[in-house]
């Protein structure tokens, strides 16, 4: 069975308390059940996981990458920073949509520069956690294209 892999970056572990005005009420819990959901529809099994860690975020690129399997990533502030980020996602060929709740761009100047960017498939911006489905919707028509 196809796996993809939910990767969340620093304090996402805090969605549905932080910043409510900016990120909404939603858990990542609400989230997770969600894509759960969609994905037991597509046949496709989820790993999802959390960690405010960047070296952690680098090990599971990684490893999605080697397993040939998808990644929704919503790095977090390390978007804007990280270039060890980027080169996991080139150096391991993972198929990355870029994942942010808020609309990054319509925020501080800081968040419009993504390092990641350039090395993602797609990238889903500002439509709230429903930015996640659609992502993992974008995933897998993708994988699909390239299947047939
Ligand atoms: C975010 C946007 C980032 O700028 C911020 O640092 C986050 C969340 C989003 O989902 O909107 O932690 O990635």
């Amino acid at each position: 069975m196809q796996i993809v892999h939910i990767i969340h970056g620093p304090n996402l572990n805090l969605l549905g308390t932080r910043e409510p005005a900016v990120y909404g009420h939603e858990t990542l819990a609400d989230v997770e059940a969600r894509l759960s959901k969609a994905a037991q529809s597509a046949g496709v099994q989820l790993l999802c996981r959390q960690s405010n860690h960047e070296g952690d975020l680098v090990d599971w690129i990684q490893q999605a990458g080697r397993a040939g399997e998808g990644v929704v990533l919503n790095a977090g502030a390390y978007t804007h920073t990280s270039v060890a980020l980027r080169d996991a996602i080139a150096g391991s060929g993972a198929r990355v949509i870029e994942v942010h709740v808020s609309n990054v761009h319509a925020r501080e100047s800081f968040r419009h520069t993504s390092l990641i960017a350039p090395v993602a498939s797609g990238i889903v911006v500002g439509f709230g956690t429903l930015s996640y489905d659609l992502a993992l919707q974008g995933l897998l028509a993708l994988a699909g294209q390239q299947k047939s």
